[in-house]
């Protein structure tokens, strides 16, 4: 069988790709044009897809109607239209586990960096703006005791609800499609509607999986019910906040700050007025981007195409 891999990925996953006798195609570009991925994926059996740039649609389908299968290098499959890929029995794998360290560490990290106000801080030094101590200027608050509210306590969620509770003692609240019961027993956290989630948390941080229906779930009507001290954290899709309400809300001081490892679009453009903000720390959707998640991603997605090219089941699948 022919694996499409359209970007690179660490050499494990391609090891085992091999070991099992698979026929690799790649594309010698780092960044190939819709045109080479679609060519491309009109050769495979089986895409192993690397990024959210490729839309996996009804149209796509029908240009590529020799594929089976395709293994994601994500947790996230918001870019394929599962109803279609399941009405044509198309199974698509996916990577959770191996990256909710990570993921969620990285919200952990944003969540410092806007309560202490890092980035103003870093850039006060770099521009030779330290002038003396001052027992004022721009203090931080404190993560010690506050409430984190968790929108999607799945795998990430948990991660983030439990270093939040042994590192600050936070108290944890979240809004989910079902409850987490390991959550509620193991970190006492609380299940609360929506609407309590944004009235009630001092930092919220997102961590569902992103659908189009959830577009703008965070916007000019969520921010102005918020605390002012509230941290916003997105580190799932950028699509889940409406940029614009969130650039009035921090802006205005109507909120504390936000810690973005997601923007819709990606890349964010470096003009973006989000930038100019004090109390905002955008990264590059660096969540899994560490050697240990990395690699055990490259390793499921391997499997993922191995189990289906032997006839088997996927080890991680969304839609069987
Ligand atoms: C994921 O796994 O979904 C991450 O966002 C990386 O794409």
């Amino acid at each position: 069988m022919k694996v499409f891999i359209n970007k690179r990925i660490p050499q494990i996953g391609i090891d085992i790709l091999k070991e099992n006798n698979l026929e690799i195609i790649t594309l010698e570009t780092e960044n190939p044009s819709r045109e080479e991925w679609l060519e491309n994926s009109k050769q495979a059996d089986i895409i192993l897809n690397v990024g959210g740039k490729n839309k996996y649609n009804k149209e796509f389908f029908d240009n590529c109607p020799n594929l089976k299968a395709i293994a994601l290098f994500s947790v996230g499959f918001d870019q394929v239209d599962i109803a279609e890929a399941t009405k044509r029995k198309i199974p698509i794998g996916n990577t959770p586990d191996v990256l909710s360290r990570a993921t969620s560490d990285v919200a952990f990290l944003l969540m410092q960096m806007v309560s202490r106000k890092v980035n103003y801080n870093i850039e006060k030094v770099k521009s030779g703006n330290w002038k003396d101590f001052d027992a004022l200027e721009e203090l931080g608050q404190e993560l010690y005791g506050k409430t984190l509210g968790v929108f999607g306590l799945g795998r990430i969620g948990f991660e983030i609800a439990e270093k939040c509770k042994a590192a600050f003692r936070m108290n944890i609240i979240y809004h989910n499609r079902s409850h987490n019961e390991q959550a509620e027993k193991e970190l006492e956290a609380k299940y609360v509607t929506f609407d309590e989630l944004v009235k009630e948390s001092d930092i919220i941080s997102i961590h569902a999986n992103y659908t189009s229906e959830q577009a703008d779930t965070f916007n000019k009507e969520t921010f102005e019910k918020m605390k002012p001290n509230l941290i916003f954290i997105n580190t799932a899709r950028g699509g889940f906040h409406n940029e614009k309400d969130l650039f009035e809300a921090l802006e205005s001081g109507k909120i504390w700050g936000a810690g973005l490892d997601v923007t819709n679009p990606e890349p964010m453009s470096n003009e973006n007025p989000l930038l100019q903000l004090p109390n905002v720390c955008v990264l590059p959707h660096i969540g899994s981007a560490t050697i240990e998640a990395r690699n055990g991603m490259a390793r499921l997605a391997a499997e993922n195409v191995v189990a289906f090219s032997k006839g088997e089941k996927m080890p991680t699948c969304v839609n069987s």
